[in-house]
């Protein structure tokens, strides 16, 4: 009889790989972990029925939560590793989640390039993607991409393990609220950004 190792598990170790084959776009050794998720997800109402977008989704921890505290929204998770990106349809597909939560396999930048004017625009962006590791123009045109692909109203929700990166988003938004998150593995900050 064939035993499968429990999800989870599979999960951190894929993620580990990632972490240390491509330690600048993966930018952490695990998952972030619920404290951090749930600061992240508590803006987005319960109740939310449009479009969200989550950048850099790696294995899926903030999407699944997310997908579970918002029953009507569409999310579409993008993955720029295209074996976390695998990892995480797999396991959407056995949660019957497929339906409403879609996997993009692809970098953020294209995928927010595709964002057409008569596409759905997100009410909120949500982001793991390592800023702190890109270089300062990739960030730069990242962080106006999203504002872009933001109606008036809408948020971005960033997090981080250091500020490097705080005054990029800064510039681009009117409205920046920081909040530590110290009960996470490395601690983090996550910025909530409106224009
Ligand atoms: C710090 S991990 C966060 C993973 C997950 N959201 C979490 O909180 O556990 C960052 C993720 O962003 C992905 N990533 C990095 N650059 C990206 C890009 N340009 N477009 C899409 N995903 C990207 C990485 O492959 C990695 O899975």
């Amino acid at each position: 009889m064939k035993v499968e190792a429990p999800r989870t598990l599979v999960h951190y170790w894929k993620f580990l790989v990632a972490g240390l084959v491509e330690q600048g776009q993966t930018g952490a050794l695990i998952p972030s972990q619920r404290f951090l998720v749930k600061r992240m997800i508590s803006p987005v109402p319960r109740d939310y029925s449009g479009v969200i977008v989550e950048l850099g989704a790696g294995t899926g921890s903030l999407t699944t939560r997310l997908a579970a505290r918002c029953p009507n929204a569409r999310i579409m998770a993008c993955e720029i590793n295209p074996e976390l990106a695998r990892l995480l349809e797999q396991d959407l597909a056995a949660r019957n989640l497929n339906s409403r939560v879609h996997v993009i396999a692809d970098a953020a930048e294209e995928y927010l390039a595709r964002l057409g004017p008569s596409s759905q625009r997100p009410g909120f962006v949500i982001s793991g993607i390592p800023l702190g590791t890109l270089p300062g123009d990739v960030v730069t045109r990242l962080v106006a991409a999203i504002r872009e692909a933001l109606p008036p109203g809408g948020m971005y929700i960033q997090f981080q393990h250091s500020l490097i990166d705080r005054k990029r988003v800064m510039e681009a938004f009117s409205s920046v609220r920081t909040v530590p998150v110290l009960l996470n593995v490395p601690p983090a900050f996550v910025y909530y950004a409106q224009k």
